[in-house]
């Protein structure tokens, strides 16, 4: 895995959008693979500036995103299509019918994960995914288990994501119990894969991923493996490690 260091989370955020405008730049056609959550929102304000400059043009790109809270639709600003929407999709010039985000308003799990995973095979390799990490390890909505699930499933939140995430919701209780995740094995398919990590509150699980054993317990682990993994993190996150 290729690490970046920088100073902080906004050096991080700088670096990030840097890798992602250049692949847009060299391949304008690209399938990218996006995250939520608070890690990547620097990098989309810094790529919304980049489409403003005029250095990048989103027209030609295709974006799918690992995950949705399942029962939340576009309208519920808890949602992670209304996230995109807000901190992207409404600043950049990327076509909004060539996003995808799986349907959360999909009842029925089988049909949902399907439905996602068509959609996966039709828009071809993910070029670039951007992945955070979460306190537990996890990538996408892919908790620790027993094995690496390979493409879209519904998946019960672990209770550690549960309180992580409250603190954007009313209450824990407000906080959706499942959702639907892209597998590790399409993020392993990626041709490029990029992780953004900030603050000492994951220094801990960053040196679990980068030195201790490759497991799914740790799901973000199996990630040393991939041929082009690219690691941006700030020095509170690397703190623990010798990096
Ligand atoms: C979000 C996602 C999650 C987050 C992770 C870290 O789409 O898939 O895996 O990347 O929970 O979240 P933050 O960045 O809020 O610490």
């Amino acid at each position: 895995m290729k690490v970046y260091k920088a100073k902080d989370y906004d050096a991080m955020s700088r670096k990030a959008a840097n890798i992602i405008a250049a692949q847009v730049i060299l391949k304008p056609n690209s399938v990218l693979g996006l995250a939520t959550g608070s890690s990547p929102i620097g990098t989309y304000e810094y790529l919304a500036a980049k489409y403003q400059n005029g250095d990048v043009d989103f027209s030609g790109v295709t974006s799918v995103n690992l995950d949705e809270y399942k029962g939340l639709d576009a309208s519920n600003d808890q949602s992670y299509r209304y996230f995109m929407n807000q901190n992207l999709f409404s600043k950049v010039n990327i076509p909004l019918e060539n996003t995808y985000v799986p349907d959360g308003t999909e009842p029925d799990s089988d049909k949902a994960c399907a439905a996602y995973n068509e959609i996966l095979r039709k828009v071809g390799t993910v070029d670039l995914q951007l992945l955070g990490l979460g306190h537990n390890g996890h990538i996408g909505f892919n908790e620790p288990g027993d094995f690496f699930p390979d493409e879209t499933h519904c998946v019960d939140l672990a209770e550690k994501t549960i309180q992580a995430n409250k603190r954007f919701f009313a209450s824990a209780e407000d906080v959706p119990r499942q959702a639907y995740t892209m597998g590790i094995g399409t993020i392993m398919r990626a041709r490029t894969v990029l992780v953004v990590v900030s603050g000492a509150d994951k220094a801990p699980i960053l040196k679990q991923v980068l030195e201790g054993p490759i497991t799914p317990q740790v799901p973000a682990s199996i990630l040393r493996l991939h041929p082009n993994a690219i690691l941006v993190a700030d020095e509170a996150a690397l703190s623990e490690t010798d990096i």
